[in-house]
This record gives structure tokens, sequence and C-alpha cells, in this order.
């Protein structure tokens, strides 16, 4: 691609780049490291438009990294209750600490790399669009706008080496941060896995899959395994206008997280009837989550939550619906 194409892409993204709250404009000095680390973290397996109002109320709550480094476990934990992948929470923490005791963030990818839970392309990411440093920024969406732009019709995971070599090829000494997120853009807006929206795009005059005449069809979609079902029992001890809660252990799915109790999950349903059930989708399964009512909590290991204040128990979706599934159930047969 001829470098007159990065000039485009970089003059279509002074015009037109999303306002984001961790972004600075284009053009303008970097953000806060702390802010783009954050929102990368986040936006790792979520939305922008989920990520939009939860980051803002996590930087209200924690405006540095040093403020969060000192909050309590349960307390970041609970924050990130509902984003899922909560993997990336206790590495968030564990990343807080080290960053705070060494007195701020390292400047280069090789050091941001070494930092709890930075995979490539967080450190990749923080290294360009906090420290302007150029750096190969390469996620889904990205891999999906230089497969197009190359014609490279097989599905990303075989071509993904090549894609990197392309990407890196492309990649401008200047405007670094700017660049990264115009791709980001392109990739999120205009650059879409289905329905592209070409004639806004400033690279169609460079784009071989644009010239194909189907654009779409650039990369091969991902051959998707059927996600396998697994089977859990919750249970459900209220007494007087409480539930009894536990916390998970630190290691494994919802690893450290508040939860209903119940027994590991299984690969074989259980007998019912239950009080309620929900299904919930994880990246590598599917969950049933089946709900049985019990007459006293099993063991001390675990509080009374007030059903008033359930909404802030810093429950995971899987439980915060299991819950409600209950309540529905409760209010539907008092009708
Ligand atoms: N997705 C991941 N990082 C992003 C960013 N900085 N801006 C927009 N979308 C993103």
């Amino acid at each position: 691609m001829p470098a007159s194409a990065v000039k485009r892409l970089l003059n279509h993204y002074d015009r037109s780049a999303r306002s984001l709250p961790w972004r600075s404009p284009p053009g303008r000095p970097a953000p806060d490291p702390y802010a783009v680390w954050l929102s990368e973290v986040m936006l790792q397996q979520t939305t922008v438009a989920t990520v939009m109002p939860r980051f803002r109320r996590f930087v209200e709550r924690w405006p540095t990294i040093e403020a969060l480094a000192a909050a309590p476990d349960e307390e970041v934990l609970a924050e990130w209750a509902g984003l899922g992948y909560y993997a990336r929470a206790r590495n968030l923490i564990a990343c807080a600490r080290e960053v705070a005791a060494r007195g701020g963030f390292p400047t280069t990818e090789v050091e941001l790399r070494k930092l709890p839970g930075l995979g490539a392309y967080t450190a990749a990411a923080i290294a360009a669009i906090a420290f302007g440093q150029r750096a190969v920024v390469i996620d889904t969406n990205v891999e999906r706008v230089v497969a197009r732009l190359h014609g490279i019709a097989r599905p990303i995971a075989e071509a993904r080496s090549e894609l990197r070599a392309l990407a890196d090829a492309l990649t401008p000494n200047e405007r670094a941060g700017d660049y990264a997120q115009a791709m980001m853009d392109l990739g999120a807006t205009i650059c879409r896995p289905k329905n592209p929206n070409c004639t806004a795009c400033p690279l169609s005059s460079d784009c071989l899959a644009f010239a194909s005449g189907t654009p779409e069809a650039f990369p091969a979609p991902k051959v998707r395994a059927e996600r396998p079902h697994r089977h859990g029992i919750a249970w459900w001890i209220e007494q007087g206008d409480a539930v009894w809660l536990v916390r998970r252990p630190a290691k494994g799915m919802l690893g450290a997280m508040a939860a209903l109790p119940g027994a590991d999950w299984t690969d074989e349903p259980p007998a019912g009837p239950f009080l309620a059930s929900v299904s919930h989708g994880f990246s590598h399964f599917t969950l049933d989550l089946h709900v049985v009512a019990r007459p006293a909590p099993p063991d001390r290991e675990g509080w009374w939550q007030p059903l008033a204040t359930i909404d802030v128990a810093g429950l995971p979706t899987l439980y915060a619906r299991a819950v409600e599934a209950v309540l529905v159930r409760r209010n539907a047969l008092a009708a």
C-alpha cells in the first residue's frame, strides 16, 4: 500500500475520529497512560458501547493508578462485575500494584509486555497510544482491514503471521497513536465484518477486496466449533430479606468473584425440579445453571446479602441472572 494511503487514513481520522472518554483528539498530546491501559484491558473482550459508561465510572472511583493500587480486591472485582473475563480484573489489580510500586508505567513495548496480564496487543497499544512509539497494534478488527486490503481470503487464524508482517509494513513512524486508533475505528465503523461501508472508506482505492466486488468475503469466516453445554447447581438460601452469597475460589472460572453457593459444574445435567434455570454463554461452553432451595448455609464462609442491595453485591452476570430469575418467578407466583 502506498504511503499516500496512510496519509488518507490519518486525514480521515482527523475528520471523523470517534470521541471516546479515554482518547485524546487527533493530533493532540497523548492521553494519560492509566486511561489508555484501563480502556485497552476493558476493550479486549467487550464492546466500545458497553465499555464507555463502565470506564467513566471506574476512573471516577479510582482516578489514578495509585488509587486503584490501594483499593481492596473485592471492591475492584465488584466494580468489574458484568464485564466478564474476570481474569482481566485480577490481572488489573496485580498490574496496578506493580506499576504504582515502580512509580509509573514503563514506556517501551518490551517493558510493558512484562507487566501482569499485558499481552502483545495491549503492550503495543499502550506504547503507541500513550507513548507515541511505533508499534504494530493488531487485533481482530485490524487483521480484517489488512486482510481485505491485501485480498487475503483465508481465515484469519491461518494467515496470522502473514497479516502481522503486512500490518508491520503498513505502520508509519509518525503519529503512532492516531494511526493505531484510525485502524481500529476503520475496522469498527467502516470495514465492518458484515456490510462494509466501502464508499466511505479512505483506503478503498488500494483495497483488493473492494476491487474484487465482494469485500465481505474477505477474510473467510472462522469455522466455529459447537459450544458444549455444562451444568451447574446453585443454592438459594434465604433468611429474612437476605440471600447467602460466597466468594468463588481465586483460581478458575469467575475466580474470586461473588456468587451463589453451589456444587462444582459438571458435564451431565442434574435432576430437577429447580426454582429457576438460566443459560449463560462463556467463551468455550454454555453453562446451564439450575437453582435449588436449601434451608441453611453449608458452612460459615459467606455472607447474608440483603436482596434490596443485591445489585451492588458484585455478582457476575451468570449469578445476577440466576437471582433475577428466582425473583421474577416468585413475583409471578405471588401475583
Ligand atoms: N478497541 C480497542 N482499543 C480501542 C481504542 N483505543 N479505541 C477504539 N476502539 C478500541
